[in-house]
């Protein structure tokens, strides 16, 4: 399978099973934009609950916010965004297209082909403008968020108030970001639109560079585990690139890009930065307001700095699509980790016909189902129904037969080694919990 075809694979399988739909699609589409079915948005809310759990719940030092993604056009001004959040744009002289100059490979143009044909770099912001209210006028003007970030610093002093956190500890949001990105694609990898998982996690001044290091180091370690443990993708696909000084964002001392080999190349999947102390810094200047910390033990006063720890929602979807994909016998199988897979389990009755199995397969189903999300088919042979739930990566089928009406036992299927196993009927919500909470 080529890289291009595998993720030819993907996007097909995506719209074919409900993951993943065009934007907009009854009108032509909207380039680059894509709506999330029923079963992406069960893949994607369960990716961002592990991400709560792990950082927010199962920690003491991290509380979570969430905020406004309209916020004051002087956020965007104190932050540096509008004056540094932009890329390079150039245009090919043939066929007009834009593009992000650093995008263009070899100077040819990725629309019509035309080498070196290109129209000087011209720096172009990246924020989203819209207007509040009737009046569209420059007085009126504001911006959706760019990143998630800015609402951590700017709420840092009520959610130190409120919390009476002591330092280090940190602030985690999940929400929606815009950018109008020149070049968006590759799928759900760069969209104007997407959903990022950020915490900044506040440190004292260092008083040398090692007290920074350590809390940059314990993060980079934290991302890596996420990768590993939490998604089930394949660590030895990630690589981590340090970003050279003249590459990084303005705010940044150090960052640390997490790359993964995506079919289309190697490219970033999260990030980590060391934002020093220029975020709250400036938004106290340009506020007037004191965003101080104040120890409650010696009363001395700083302004922390800041380790940022960022990742995006819709690139996690992409690397775990990716991941595991898989075909057996021409089939699709999606080895999907049961936490996050959109179903847990798929309940059938042997043959749909039979209103005694199916009268004991709904019973299970219903029962399974107040607690974990269960699937229900009872169309088709067995063999065409495991297939189905393969594709979408259901780790478990349970299928009644007319024995269970018997022995209160019911067949389950595991998706990956084929392999069947009878257990109990009462027994089964307990062997599903502990096979999806990590013992598989
Ligand atoms: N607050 C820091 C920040 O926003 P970033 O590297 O620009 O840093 C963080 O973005 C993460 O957001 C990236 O690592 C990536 O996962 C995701 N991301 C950024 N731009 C994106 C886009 N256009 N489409 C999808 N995800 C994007």
């Amino acid at each position: 399978m080529t890289d291009q075809n595998l993720m030819e694979k993907i996007v097909a399988l995506c719209k074919r099973r409900g993951f993943i739909f065009p934007g907009s699609e009854i009108y032509g589409g909207m380039a680059n934009s894509w709506d999330y079915g029923p079963l992406g948005v069960e893949l994607k809310n369960n990716i961002k609950l592990a991400w709560w759990k792990r950082f927010v719940h199962l920690r003491e030092d991290i509380v979570g916010l969430d905020a406004a993604l309209i916020m004051n056009p002087k956020v965007w001004e104190a932050s540096g965004h509008i004056a540094n959040f932009q890329d390079p744009l150039v245009e090919c002289k043939k066929c007009n297209g834009r593009f992000r100059a650093d995008h263009i490979k070899e100077g040819v143009c990725p629309n019509c082909g035309e080498k070196g044909s290109f129209t000087g770099e011209q720096m172009f912001n990246l924020m989203f403008k819209t207007f509040i209210g009737p009046a569209e006028e420059s007085a009126n003007i504001a911006y959706f968020r760019p990143e998630t970030a800015q609402a951590m610093f700017v709420d840092f002093k009520n959610v130190l108030d409120t919390s009476r956190k002591r330092l280090p500890f940190g602030i985690a949001q999940i929400g929606k970001a815009f950018r109008n990105e020149i070049t968006p694609g590759n799928f759900i990898f760069r969209t104007r639109e997407f959903e990022q998982m950020e915490i900044e996690y506040f440190i004292v001044p260092p008083k040398q560079d090692a007290d920074w290091q350590g809390p940059f180091e314990l993060w980079r370690k934290e991302i890596l585990s996420w990768i590993k443990d939490d998604l089930g993708v394949d660590i030895n696909k990630v690589h981590e690139h340090e970003i050279e000084s003249t590459e990084r964002a303005h705010y940044s001392k150090k960052t640390i890009d997490f790359e993964y080999e995506f079919p289309f190349g190697v490219s970033e999947l999260y990030g980590l930065a060391y934002r020093t102390d220029f975020d709250l810094k400036n938004h106290e200047k340009s506020s007037g307001k004191d965003l101080k910390y104040r120890d409650p033990e010696t009363n001395e006063e700083c302004i922390p700095h800041v380790i940022e720890p960022t990742w995006g929602v819709d690139r996690s979807v992409l690397v775990i699509l990716v991941d595991a994909y898989s075909e057996r016998e021409g089939k699709v199988i999606l080895k999907l980790k049961p936490k996050l897979a959109p179903y847990k389990a798929a309940v059938f009755p042997l043959l749909g016909n039979k209103p005694e199995l199916t009268r004991l397969a709904r019973k299970i189903y219903l029962d399974l189902k107040s607690d974990l999300m269960i699937a229900w088919d009872d169309r088709g042979n067995i063999g065409g129904r495991y297939a189905s739930q393969d594709e979408i990566g259901t780790p478990f089928c349970i299928t009644v037969d007319f024995q269970s009406l018997e022995d209160k036992k019911v067949t389950v299927r595991d998706r990956d080694s084929g392999k069947q196993e009878r257990i109990g009927i009462d027994e089964l919500k307990k062997y599903l919990k502990e096979k999806i909470n990590g013992k598989n």
